[in-house]
């Protein structure tokens, strides 16, 4: 291993070394190489949590935990939320570069081409309860879609992995709005490939069969911006999930769907619902310090929702554009919005208390979204799956970088056992 760095490795027990090599990429911490670490000395890792493990090579999403950076393809998450559009950072996660605008016509043309679904998949929304967590109903349904991609989709062939982004990005917003229009009793709207990839969202949530739909521009843009600001987000539990279920050579909605379950949980994308909950739950400026103080007891379980976050130790970079426009919309839009008061005196409070300083705990690109989407009349219990709609694109764009990786392998994590030793088994009569 000459001129590579390199870290050794000693079992103070036997005295065996391995030298495991370290592995650069272009920006975060280098890695340690621990592959061959069980064989030479017949160990594993322990990191429950994974917060000192590297699962994959990637070259989509890069961030930067301390300095706040979020970078996809190496371009800074700013300018993508000024400058571009969701398909058009669909697009940059899935290919790799931006696209010319021949190509972003394209890309645009063939969404529309795949944004139906078969008719038959519409029954399957009725038969959920009439209330029914739309996150469990969008796990359910697109989990179904892969019964319609199932037989014909060759996972090794990059031609259908295309395929199948096309398939997932141009279908989700369909999938998403018939949850809301079923359980609001409405008819389920067609795609119209007139308007653009969000106003059709939109055109399909809200439309009234016998009106015409004119979308807000403002309230379009709002949303354009929350999508791309969601679009991915390198390795978190969702796309770890999405990339474990893959590696099995399971079906790609199939791994979609996966994600979805996973993205539901509050510690995750659940949060955003969770935060307008507790906001609500606040109802007053004058209540937050018993908030706060309940968020320090250790022997409280709750959190700050909305706050803190694995990796960014800094203000999340997506946080602070989120908080401007949910200013911007509010304001455009005429709104009062008294939760959103509630919010900036929370989080003033919160970022001048020694408990959220000392463990770096700031707004998360989750505590102000639920504002926005709730402006937007989006029900709060659907706020999650709005993030899944944006996530799809993050999600398939990881799932075809995983399936083309020439390393690809199942993944199989190990464990420290520490249960029972080998024992007899005690004949029923005898316990
Ligand atoms: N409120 C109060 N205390 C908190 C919070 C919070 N929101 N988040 C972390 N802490 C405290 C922990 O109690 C712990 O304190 P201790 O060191 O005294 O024991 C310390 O900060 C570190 O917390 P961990 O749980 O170790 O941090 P971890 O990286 O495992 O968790 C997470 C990150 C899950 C995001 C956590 O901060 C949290 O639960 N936040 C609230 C939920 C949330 O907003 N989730 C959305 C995340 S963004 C996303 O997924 C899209």
């Amino acid at each position: 291993m000459a001129n590579q760095r390199s870290v050794t490795i000693t079992d103070n027990a036997t005295g065996k070394s391995v030298e495991c090599a370290v592995l650069e990429g272009q920006y975060g911490a280098p890695v340690i190489d621990v592959r061959k670490l069980y064989n030479e000395l017949g160990m594993f890792t322990f990191d429950i949590g994974y917060g000192s493990t590297a699962s994959c090579r990637s070259a989509i999403t890069h961030l930067d935990g301390e300095q706040g950076v979020l970078l996809h393809r190496g371009y800074p998450i700013e300018q993508l939320a000024e400058h571009s559009s969701f398909v058009e950072v669909a697009y940059l996660l899935v290919h790799g570069e931006l696209p010319t605008a021949n190509e972003l016509a394209e890309w645009e043309h063939a969404l529309k081409m795949h944004g139906m679904t078969h008719e038959h998949l519409s029954r399957f929304y009725s038969g959920y309860r009439y209330d029914a967590h739309p996150m469990s109903v969008l796990t359910g349904v697109v989990g179904a879609v892969a019964s319609f991609y199932h037989a014909n989709t060759d996972i090794y062939s990059n031609d259908d992995r295309l395929a199948t982004a096309r398939r997932v990005i141009g279908k989700m917003p369909g999938l998403v709005s018939k949850i809301y229009r079923y359980q609001s009793g409405l008819p389920f709207v067609y795609p119209d490939n007139a308007r653009g990839y969000v106003e059709n969202f939109m055109y399909m949530m809200y439309s009234w069969p016998t009106e015409p739909y004119v979308a807000n521009p403002v309230a379009v843009r709002a949303l354009e911006l929350l999508m791309i600001l969601h679009a991915d987000h390198e390795q978190n539990a969702s796309t770890s999930t999405v990339r474990l279920a893959g590696s099995a050579e399971t079906n790609p909605f199939a791994c979609i769907a996966a994600g979805i379950a996973t993205l539901w949980g509050k510690s995750h994308g659940g949060a955003n619902e969770a935060v307008v909950t507790m906001l609500e739950e606040i109802g007053d400026a004058k209540n937050i310090r018993r908030f706060v103080d309940r968020a320090k007891d250790k022997n409280d379980n709750f959190r700050l929702m909305g706050f803190g976050h694995r990796v960014y130790k800094n203000y999340d970079p997506r946080a602070k554009i989120i908080r401007k426009a949910c200013h911007d919309l509010l304001e455009d839009m005429n709104l009062n919005q008294p939760l959103f008061e509630i919010a900036m005196e929370l989080e003033r409070i919160a970022l001048e208390d020694d408990y959220f300083i000392e463990r770096k705990l700031y707004p998360n690109v989750d505590f102000y979204s639920g504002l926005i989407y709730q402006a937007l009349n989006i029900p709060t219990a659907m706020f999650t799956c709005m993030f899944a709609l944006a996530r799809s694109a993050g999600w398939i764009a990881q799932w075809n970088e995983l399936m083309s990786d020439p390393d690809f392998r199942i993944g199989r994590p190990r464990q420290l056992y520490i249960g029972a030793a080998e024992r007899d088994y005690v004949p029923l009569a005898e316990r």
